[in-house]
């Protein structure tokens, strides 16, 4: 019997059993996310919780018995369990075969509280439901639940989280607590991305310089920044997850991502060095010599200390973003490729990778790489991490490996609302498709990454909820029955779980968007509401105003959008350069193609008004990869002109570079055009820093109705950069017109 529970039956049956000097709490509702595969409600009474109750078991779960008196007592619930009037929890294990491990049971009746599996981890699964119930519903009174049932397991064996916590040093507490809220949300991997080339996180015994000089950069302030965990807490936290049923999968980067190793060890790169824990965000040609036989030693003394330390059967060796410039230049990374018959240095990568998987295989561990790892030949053995779409998770399940998929559509978290919202998590399903029935068992799972560039500790926490809720519940219950606005009201019901337990969650979606239009010539700006249950306050140069309807801007400034809930200011705000100029509305006609993923709302978001912040990924820029943005411009009629200008971004390490220069020409008819000028590029392509700038040309006594524009890319990455050789990207986000 699946039932909506009346509120009324409940009092009516309740009524007569609280003793009148005690308040009792009534549950209307059973809410828990991930949402149980079966969850039968009943209209009576069920347990009732009392601020004092006991704890039976039945097999060896001494350990989860322990694990669930220490939840209740956060809860200021206690345990005693030698008093037999009080309420009784009934942990039991039971022996099938036939049952999924994580399965559990759990059932609420007037005669106890029962969590029954087949394993430890499914009654810590059990353990976790009733938590959240107890998060939401215990107040410190005596709780009555309704009579119910729970029969729930898992459609995916493998849920996890990424945590990069090294471009930004996380605190051991942290970890903990990042452990704590995903075994409260049923997820059970913890991928520890603890090596890159801006730190090196673990304390390796033979190789102490790894975090003496690898752990530390320079924080552009004269001191260092940086940390590492110490042998003994990273015991202390596996043995932590391991009593949550959390899995903690280490990622030890090879052959690339690995320049704060080499600058502890110079001996084990190509060049010898010297090298500098990196500062800046990217990708980097410093990586391991493939040549260097000292190398594969060096990697697997390393190995061999993370192994002692993680009882995890899979072990991460990253394998993805490996420039292989310094390959290519190496005498001995050249001799290797020739004494083994190699082709090029794509299987110069697949022979290392190779190493290292045979090596995880003698120690009857298995080899986890990112998709990179499937270019030149996919290793024995080898679980693949699909990161760069489906596609990757798609080949590694057709050749018969497993696979982990965590998209950058779906899973990664460092990216903002405009990218990845609630929804968008919540529409993910890891299964490519396509795939055969058995190369879909072959699908694993999925994980969420949390890359922390540009999120220290304090930022994390807004990036990863609410979002990762809608990805616990899609790997947890699956693709059927998904129905995103009953699950937002689940979340609506969750955030008082989060809020007991100090998560300082974000938003689930952008909470407006911004709409410009050209109304006779005025800039106007419409804010589009996603969230009907904030406030939003707007501030412009130095007026502030509460928004209630469209409003002009007259002057090129930025507009600030904060948001209160309840009266109370939301940790977020945005932030969006607004530029008034003649072509405001308009829409150019382009002769390149601009990238999917850079579109800036097509050829007329070149046009709208919203200039690019030093974000890309900000919605205002449009990408083109590796060929000039060349446009044409009508503005319906001859107009007066006295300035031509247009944006671009630089962020070399992400490939993006300023034009060479931008030329403009003008033309009354569209077919006969007269140049009027160029502007050459003032910044050199080296210039570290994210930065925007205009392309202006000044004109005098100037009348056209046509305007062109012609952007020179640099076309490909130039020698001394990290990806030498690849295509440059063109980022342009605005042409305006004075
Ligand atoms: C990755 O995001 N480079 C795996
Ligand atoms: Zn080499």
């Amino acid at each position: 019997m699946k039932k909506t529970l009346s509120l009324f039956i409940l009092i009516s049956t309740f009524a007569c059993q609280p003793r009148p000097d005690q308040t009792v709490d009534l549950v209307k509702e059973i809410n828990i996310i991930p949402r149980p595969q079966k969850l039968e409600l009943e209209e009576k009474a069920g347990f009732r919780f009392e601020p004092k109750v006991r704890i039976l078991y039945e097999g060896r779960l001494a350990a989860e018995v322990g694990l669930l008196t220490s939840y209740l007592a956060d809860l200021g619930i206690l345990v005693d369990s030698t008093d037999s009037k009080l309420p009784t929890i009934l942990l039991k294990s039971f022996i099938s075969k036939n049952i999924n491990s994580e399965k559990y049971y759990l059932k609420s009746s007037p005669k106890q509280l029962e969590i029954s599996a087949t394993s430890s981890i499914g009654i810590k699964h059990g353990i976790q439901s009733l938590r959240q119930i107890l998060l939401a519903e215990y107040k410190g009174n005596a709780l009555q639940l309704p009579a119910f049932r729970i029969e729930d397991e898992p459609q995916f064996q493998w849920r996890g989280l990424l945590l990069d916590c090294s471009r930004h040093f996380m605190e051991v507490d942290f970890v903990k607590k990042y452990i704590d809220l995903l075994a409260l949300h049923k997820m059970n991997r913890l991928h520890w991305h603890l090596t890159e080339d801006q730190g090196w996180r673990i304390e390796i015994k033979k190789y102490p310089k790894l975090t003496e000089i690898g752990a530390w950069r320079d924080d552009g302030k004269g001191g260092k920044y940086g940390g590492f965990y110490t042998q003994e807490q990273i015991r202390d936290i596996v043995s932590y997850a391991t009593s949550r049923g959390i899995t903690i999968v280490p990622e030890i980067e090879l052959p690339g991502h690995s320049q704060a190793a080499l600058a502890a060890y110079p001996q084990f790169s190509c060049t010898g060095g010297p090298f500098e824990v990196e500062t800046e965000w990217g990708v980097f040609k410093e990586i391991y010599c493939a040549g260097n036989d000292s190398t594969f030693q060096f990697l697997e003394d390393i190995l061999t200390e993370v192994l002692d330390l993680f009882p995890s059967p899979y072990i991460h060796i990253g394998g993805d973003e490996v420039p292989k410039f310094r390959w290519e230049h190496c005498d001995k990374c050249q001799k290797r490729i020739k004494d083994n018959g190699l082709q090029d240095e794509h299987e110069l990568q697949s022979y290392f990778i190779a190493h290292f998987s045979n090596f995880l295989k003698t120690k009857e561990r298995t080899l986890i790489g990112w998709d990179e790892i499937l270019e030149g030949g996919l290793a024995e053995g080898a679980v693949v991490q699909s990161w760069r779409g489906f596609d990757g998770a798609a080949a590694a399940a057709n050749a018969g490996h497993p696979a982990i998929v965590s998209p950058t559509s779906h899973a990664y978290f460092d990216y903002g609302l405009n990218d990845i919202d609630l929804e968008k998590v919540y529409s993910f399903n890891p299964i490519p498709e396509g795939l055969s029935e058995s190369a879909k068992s072959l699908i694993w799972g999925g994980e969420c990454n949390m890359w922390s560039e540009r999120a220290p500790q304090e930022l994390v926490e807004s990036k990863v909820f609410p979002r990762i809720l809608a990805m616990a519940e899609v790997l947890w219950a699956g693709n059927h029955q998904k129905d995103f606005n009953a699950f937002k009201q689940r979340v609506n019901h969750h955030y008082q779980v989060l809020d007991k337990l100090n998560v300082s969650y974000g938003l689930e979606t952008i909470p407006v968007q911004i709409k410009t239009s050209n109304k006779q010539g005025k800039l106007m700006v419409q804010l589009l509401e996603a969230d009907s249950n904030l406030t939003t306050l707007c501030k412009i140069g130095k007026t502030a105003f509460s928004y209630q309807e469209p409003f002009e801007v007259k002057k090129s400034d930025t507009l600030y959008i904060q948001f209160e809930r309840n009266g109370k200011k939301l940790d977020y705000q945005l932030a969006q350069l607004l530029k008034p100029h003649i072509a405001l509305g308009l829409s150019p006609e382009l002769s390149y193609e601009f990238h999917p993923n850079y579109t800036a709302g097509g050829a007329s978001g070149l046009c709208d008004g919203k200039k690019g912040s030093s974000n890309f990924k900000d919605g205002n820029w449009q990408g083109c990869w590796g060929d000039d943005i060349e446009l044409t411009i009508d503005l319906g009629e001859k107009k007066f002109i006295h300035q031509l200008s247009s944006g671009f971004l630089q962020y070399n390490n992400a490939w993006i570079f300023f034009p060479t220069k931008v030329e403009y020409w003008i033309s009354l008819d569209g077919k006969n055009y007269t140049k009027v000028g160029a502007v050459d590029n003032p910044i050199s392509p080296k210039e570290k820093a994210q930065e925007t700038q205009e392309f202006s040309l000044a004109l005098e006594n100037t009348s056209a109705r046509f305007i062109k524009l012609k952007a020179t890319t640099l076309g490909i990455c130039p020698d001394w950069h990290d990806a030498a050789g690849s295509k440059a990207w063109l980022f342009m986000d605005e042409l305006s017109i004075n």
